[in-house]
Formats: structure tokens, sequence, C-alpha cells
């Protein structure tokens, strides 16, 4: 797609549902994120996220999926101890989630741990500029690659995670200057996110651009929905029928003289 100068679309999601209506919109490939720690879990950071975690919601996707390349994250330290390590891990994601590729956080620090991994067979995607992982020695979330030496370190990191086989490279919180630059060396694809419009693809955590949390805006996305606030609506109103005594009707009720289901199991009348 990149030789194409076709640009790569990916969001994530967590469950078979969900991963059944992106597939449904025509996006070709989900990343199971780790950020399902924050979205989902309700943890702060990515970091309590275990393997346990991202084989469930992997699977899942893969269920509720037929024909989207599947992408899951590899969670903190399930690959940082050595290499054997991060074999393991990465074969459950391939094994048991039914993924066709993982993703890490890191560059030159991972690059023998990306070749091992792709030399077995498991294609790797790397993620660079902020790294959630390591949210705790960067401080904050904030953007990376500001300064020269930053900037040229991450160059260093993107060209050695391709030359030890990786498939491409999330560029998270860079910016667009500098995340054009990684671009224009690499001929693998760099994938964006709050790293502009000059990488050859985008991805968006699902909950960001549907607005399921509506308090959590960040620069970085586009709302394209306000589910959160449309879920809310429809809760009230259930609850309002519930306690009028409107909900169910005769119509949404079955009876001793009525044994055929006045709606199908899809709910169609
Ligand atoms: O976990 C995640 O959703 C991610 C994206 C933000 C790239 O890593």
């Amino acid at each position: 797609m990149k030789s194409r100068g076709e640009l790569i679309v990916i969001v994530t999601a967590y469950d078979a549902t969900t991963a059944a209506i992106v597939e449904r919109s025509g996006i070709p490939i989900i990343l199971v994120g780790d950020s399902l720690g924050n979205v989902l879990l309700g943890y702060e950071s990515t970091v309590p996220v275990s393997m346990d975690d991202m084989v469930r919601a992997t699977s899942a996707v893969v269920r509720g999926t037929h024909n989207v390349l599947i992408i899951a994250d590899m969670p903190f330290m399930a690959y940082q101890a050595n290499v054997e390590q991060a074999m393991w891990n990465a074969g459950r994601l391939l094994k048991e989630g039914g993924a066709q590729a993982v993703k890490l956080e890191g560059g030159r620090n991972v690059a023998p741990t990306v070749r091992k991994l792709t030399e077995a067979g498991i294609p790797v995607m790397g993620h660079l500029g902020l790294t959630p992982q390591s949210i705790h020695h960067i401080g904050g979330y904030r953007v990376q690659g500001r300064t020269e030496e930053e900037a040229s370190a991450l160059r260093e990191d993107a060209l050695s995670l391709e030359a030890a086989g990786a498939f491409s490279v999330v560029l998270e919180l860079v910016p667009s200057e500098i995340a054009l630059s990684v671009t224009e060396k690499l001929s693998i694809p760099t994938i964006g996110i709050g790293a502009g419009i000059n990488c050859d693809g985008q991805v968006q955590v699902i909950h960001d651009i549907l607005g399921l949390q509506p308090e959590f805006n960040p620069r970085h996305t586009r709302r394209y929905a306000d589910l959160g606030h449309q879920m809310q609506i429809a809760l009230e109103q259930y609850a309002s029928d519930v306690r009028l005594g409107t909900f169910p009707t005769d119509a949404e009720s079955f009876s001793l003289n009525n044994e055929l289901h006045p709606k199908d199991s899809s709910g169609n009348t």
C-alpha cells in the first residue's frame, strides 16, 4: 500500500461485536491495542495490562471478523525480560489469540527481539515516539522528538526496526516534520497517531473517534460520533420506560394465547 501511495487505515477494537462493525465499515486492519487497559479496564495506564487480557481480547476480535488483518499488542513486561519470553508471548497471541501480527514498543533496544520474532515467522509492528508502556520513565503523555537529538534517535530507532524485519512502525505523538523525515527514510509504512498527515497511514483508538468517553478529547483525535452521549440518552429512556411501566408492552411480551414470537431473535417483527 505504501508503494502504491494508498493511505493505510487502522483502528483499535477489543471485542467481537465492535470488531464486526469495524469490518463492515471496510477498515482492513484492527489493532488490539493494550489501550484496552485505559478504555475497557479502567486503568490509568497500559502498564497493568496482562498477556491474558490481550489473548482474551484478541481471540474475541478474531471471532468477530472474517477478513481483517489483526495486530495484537504485546503488553508491558511480556517481551522486555528476554527474547525467549518475547517468543513465547508473541506465540500465544498468534496461537491462542489468532492474531496475524504483534506490536511492541521500542527501537534499537528491542531490535534483536524483533529480528528473532520475524525469523520465527511472527510479523512485528514497531512503536516509537510516545511509548505509553514507559510512561513512568517518560514522565507524562507529551510530544516526543522535539529536539534534534531526540529526532535523530527516533530516526535511528526506526531504521533499526526496519533492518530487524519489522513490517511497519507506529509513530505516536511526534511532530509532523519528524514523522515526514522518518517516513521518507523507511521503505516500510509509518502509521501515525498524533504524528500529522505525513505518515503512510493512521491509527486511532476507537473510543476516541466514536466519543465513547465524552470527557476525553485529546488534540490528536477527531470525534466522528458522540456515542457516549447517545448511549446515556438511550439508557435514560429505557430506565424511564421501566419506571413508568411502559416497557414492556404486550408486543414485547409472550402470552399463553400467542405462541408466535412477536419479534425474532434479531429483534425484527
Ligand atoms: O494500544 C494502542 O491502542 C496503541 C495505539 C495508540 C497505537 O498502541
